[in-house]
């Protein structure tokens, strides 16, 4: 909305009046009877009316935004450049110390294995990601993520293909299900569980595991042959109650990835006097119907629906081009997000006048401490696709328009200096995904 003259110069006797009063006013509280109402009017200078969008995609993008910046002419590695318009040309409304939120695998070490690969990112590269760490790792059809167990839970997102989980607990009840794209399993911690991808499809599959610590390390687990290679063989032939030769072609090392024929895709758990797990470690994800919102779409996975899931929940959004998900933030829980697909434009405000934006493609790790207002909207061409995870046992946020919406029109009012008509817009529905503006 355009500003009148008059009102910026109201405005600014009035700012002006605002800061010089309390040196002209003594410190003693006035006569009662004496005070008179506050005027309905901002005490602090308007917000600048930059619209700030994103830049422009550009052959060489430059750190130059409005009349601010100025070109590169030293050295610059421009691929980084182009994925990060809002580091390199950063909003006017970002302001001092934000840590960094963002870590590409792509930048992660790589362990290459016969039949796959895995890499991760955790706090050694990410340190603001103490609540979660995340593993994104690859098996050919038939290849096996060893039998192994760690004191973390595991949760994961499966994004091609399809794998085959085992498990037992302590109990002594047992699982095996097969998980396809878009479905998950969890695993709490201490379990022994084993990943091994069929070939349903002929390449295997790829998944995402995340960690309910940030400190957590693939390279630190409890793996079924590192423990064999460094136990006695008279204490391993004991304990199995089995001639020593029996155990001499037990592997010297950890197998961790290893190539294997593909299991049957009618497999079942081996049968139990003691039966299968009661509440299932897999949860077909895929199937929940996503909520269609005005600009994308979003569905949930908590322990209302995944029960076992009791350290991770999360959200999947889509945003389509143009649309955003709305302002918002996670009263107590740290967002680790992992992007599928698109391109996105997130901003962390982190109080105190501090904020940051950062800008994400398919194969990114985000993070949002708990508490942070953020957004995330779709600045490419593509369908923005993205997990929302939490280090907790239900999904929960609040929508600043939501909020807004219901609170006295006139307490939002005073605080904005908006009309009622800009007021109704404010949706006492949680939006969740908001479309391109309409007007
Ligand atoms: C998958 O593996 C099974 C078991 O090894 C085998 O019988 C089947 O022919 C394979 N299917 C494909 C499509 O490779
Ligand atoms: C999106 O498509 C339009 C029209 O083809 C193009 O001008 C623009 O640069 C594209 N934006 C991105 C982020 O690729
Ligand atoms: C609020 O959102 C609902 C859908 O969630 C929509 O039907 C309604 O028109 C919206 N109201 C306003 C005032 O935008």
């Amino acid at each position: 909305m355009p500003r009148s003259p008059a009102y910026a110069l109201l405005c600014s006797l009035l700012c002006v009046f605002a800061y010089a009063a309390p040196a002209a006013v003594p410190l003693s509280p006035p006569a009662s009877g004496s005070i008179s109402a506050a005027q309905p009017s901002s005490t602090v200078p308007f917000i600048k009316e930059d619209p700030n969008e994103v830049l422009p995609p550009a052959a060489i993008m430059q750190p130059i935004r409005g009349s601010l910046g100025s070109n590169i002419i030293g050295p610059d590695n421009q691929p980084i450049d182009q994925q990060n318009p809002d580091l390199l040309a950063p909003p006017t409304t970002d302001q001092g110390t934000v840590g960094n939120a963002k870590w590409p695998f792509s930048l992660s070490h790589n362990r290459l294995q016969t039949g796959g690969w895995a890499r991760q990112q955790n706090v050694a590269v990410l340190p603001m990601a103490t609540a979660m760490a995340g593993v994104n790792m690859r098996l050919e059809a038939g290849a096996v993520r060893e039998l192994h167990w760690h004191k973390t839970s595991e949760w994961a997102y499966v994004i091609k293909g399809h794998t085959q989980v085992t498990a037992i607990n302590p109990d002594g009840q047992n699982f095996l299900a097969t998980v396809g794209p878009g479905d998950l399993w969890y695993f709490p911690p201490g379990i022994p569980h084993s990943l091994q991808a069929t070939n349903d499809s002929a390449d295997g599959s790829e998944f995402l595991l995340v960690f309910d610590n940030g400190d957590f390390s693939e390279d630190s687990t409890f793996l079924l042959t590192d423990w064999l290679a460094h136990t006695p063989l008279s204490v391993l032939a004991k304990n199995f109650q089995v001639n020593q030769d029996a155990l001499t072609k037990l592997p010297a090392q950890q197998l961790y990835i290893f190539p294997d024929a593909p299991p049957p895709s009618d497999a079942k758990a081996p049968a139990n006097p003691l039966g299968q797990v009661s509440s299932p470690f897999t949860f077909a994800f895929s199937k929940v119907k996503a909520t269609q919102y005005s600009g994308g779409t979003a569905k949930i996975v908590d322990t209302s629906s995944f029960k076992v899931s009791d350290t991770i929940a999360a959200a999947e959004v889509t945003v389509e081009p143009g649309a955003m998900r709305e302002l918002h933030w996670h009263p107590t829980q740290d967002e680790w997000t992992f992007f599928l697909g698109g391109q996105g434009r997130v901003t962390l405000f982190a109080s105190s006048g501090n904020s940051r934006t950062f800008n994400y493609q398919a194969g990114d790790v985000g993070y949002v401490p708990a508490s942070f207002g953020h957004y995330v909207e779709n600045i490419g061409n593509s369908t923005l696709h993205f997990l929302e995870i939490f280090n907790t046992d239900r999904f929960q946020d609040v929508s600043l328009s939501q909020w807004l919406a219901l609170t006295p029109p006139e307490l939002v009012k005073a605080h904005l200096q908006i009309s009622d008509d800009t007021f109704n817009h404010f949706n006492k529905t949680k939006q969740v995904v908001v479309g391109p503006r309409s007007s």
